[in-house]
């Protein structure tokens, strides 16, 4: 037995004995091995942790934005009246614009002389004290809109709009021009176009056309001018402005993003948006007040079409929609054409080229791509823009869209 085990004592130069070294060398190793893989994760998750720290703090700036709109748009607006009577140096009696008559009490910091029977006032709607007093005279606003100067832009300046040019001739300029055509074959042509489309897509710059290429008096407004903060405002510059169209005709009325007063009416409204759903009725009993034959024309324009009140298209307001999409491959060439003619170019930058690099671009995007080439060329001190100015200018252009892409992945064009 003893000789048994003997047999199977491990002889004197036993390999294990070199076993245990290699393999404890090659644990040695391979825990390097892992340490190195580790420490480069490592390396990578705080990156991202740094990454992550950053967007979140991007996030809560965006937060805090919103937040600070929806405590302007939750602010009660204000109320306005007429004096009626000034009874001391702190009180009067003011009939509200809804016809109530109010004994209330004024701010010291107005001035006394403006105080007069008649006068505008704007009040408290909590107090009911007046806090200020309103213009008399149309509002600056509404007379700022008209515009007595042409806009540069013509028909020309735009790429791949023809359709849409031809369009709105016809339903704006050619009813203004010859509206005895329309009565002889009995038509009606529309009152008002409204524009719709992404953003940067040429809506502005075809309304502005438009202004150019007819003699008629030009109405501009960006309608988040008419969403007021006192009540009963809103809807008073919207008769101004149709008042100041009525007078100055033939007029066309341009009203540019329309959905800041022209957006759905929703049953859970604070009082601000019922101020601005006040405003958009009186828009739509103002429409309804022209004839579609009568010398006053209305263009609209909104890149948010999916909020829009339906009651703004309906027939004899709004109710000849234009879409202004995304410029294709042709429409890309000639907006590029456009905006490349004016610089000086060396003869290897084929604009097929950049036709095809620049897929879903906007307007205003191609607009940027030949302005930041042109850039690249002034930075360099050259005469001429280059392949390679074009070529860095269109990778900036893309990376700001892909930036803008993270900050609204629910875009509705996107
Ligand atoms: N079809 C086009 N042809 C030439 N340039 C264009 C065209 N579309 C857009 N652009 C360029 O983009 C700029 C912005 O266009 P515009 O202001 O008309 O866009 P928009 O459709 O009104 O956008 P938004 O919805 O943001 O108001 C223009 O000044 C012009 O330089
Ligand atoms: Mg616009």
């Amino acid at each position: 037995m003893a000789s048994d085990s003997d047999s199977i004592q491990p002889p004197d130069d036993d390999p294990s004995s070199h076993k245990v070294g290699s393999i404890a060398e090659r644990t040695l190793q391979d825990i390097e091995h892992e340490f190195e893989i580790l420490r480069e994760q490592a390396q990578q998750l705080l990156s991202e942790k740094l990454d992550m720290e950053n967007k979140v703090a991007k996030q809560k700036q965006k937060v805090k934005r919103l937040e600070e709109e929806v405590r302007l748009m939750r602010m009660p607006p204000h109320v306005v009246g007429n004096i009626q009577d000034v009874l001391d140096d702190e009180r009067a009696v003011v009939r509200s614009s809804n016809g109530t008559v109010f004994l209330v009490t004024y701010n010291r910091g107005i001035e006394s002389e403006m105080m007069k029977p008649g006068a505008r006032v704007a009040l408290n709607q909590d107090t009911l004290s007046i806090i200020d007093v309103l213009h008399d005279a149309w509002d600056p606003l509404v007379m700022g809109a008209e515009m007595f100067e042409k806009p540069v832009t013509t028909f020309s300046d735009l790429g791949g709009l023809d359709e849409q040019i031809s369009l709105i001739k016809e339903s704006i300029e050619l009813p203004l021009k010859k509206p005895e055509a329309f009565l002889d074959f009995g038509i009606e042509p529309p009152a008002g176009v409204i524009l719709v489309g992404p953003p940067g897509c040429g809506k502005t710059m075809l309304a502005k056309a438009v202004a150019n290429s007819t003699d008629c008096t030009f109405i501009r407004l960006v309608a988040s001018e008419l969403a007021q903060k006192y009540i009963g405002e809103g809807g008073r510059m919207v008769r101004e402005l149709f008042d100041l169209a009525r007078e100055r005709s033939p007029s066309i009325v341009f009203i540019d993003e329309i959905d800041a007063i022209g957006a759905k009416r929703l049953d859970s409204a604070t009082s601000g948006d019922r101020e601005v759903q006040r405003t958009l009725m009186q828009l739509l009993a103002e429409l309804d007040g022209f004839d579609s034959l009568c010398d006053v024309k209305f263009i609209a324009a909104t890149n948010r079409p999916d909020i829009l009140d339906e009651a703004l298209l309906r027939p004899g307001r709004f109710d000849r929609v234009i879409e202004i999409p995304i410029p294709n491959e042709e429409a890309r060439a000639s907006i590029l054409k456009i905006h490349m003619t004016k610089m000086p170019i060396t003869k290897g930058v084929s604009i097929d080229n950049l036709v095809l690099g620049t897929e879903g671009f906007s307007g205003a995007e191609l607009k940027a791509l030949t302005v930041e080439a042109g850039m690249c060329a002034i930075r360099d001190e050259r005469k001429k823009a280059t392949k390679a100015d074009f070529t860095a200018a269109l990778k900036s252009v893309v990376k700001k869209r892909a930036e803008k892409r993270g900050e609204a992945p629910n875009s509705l064009w996107s």
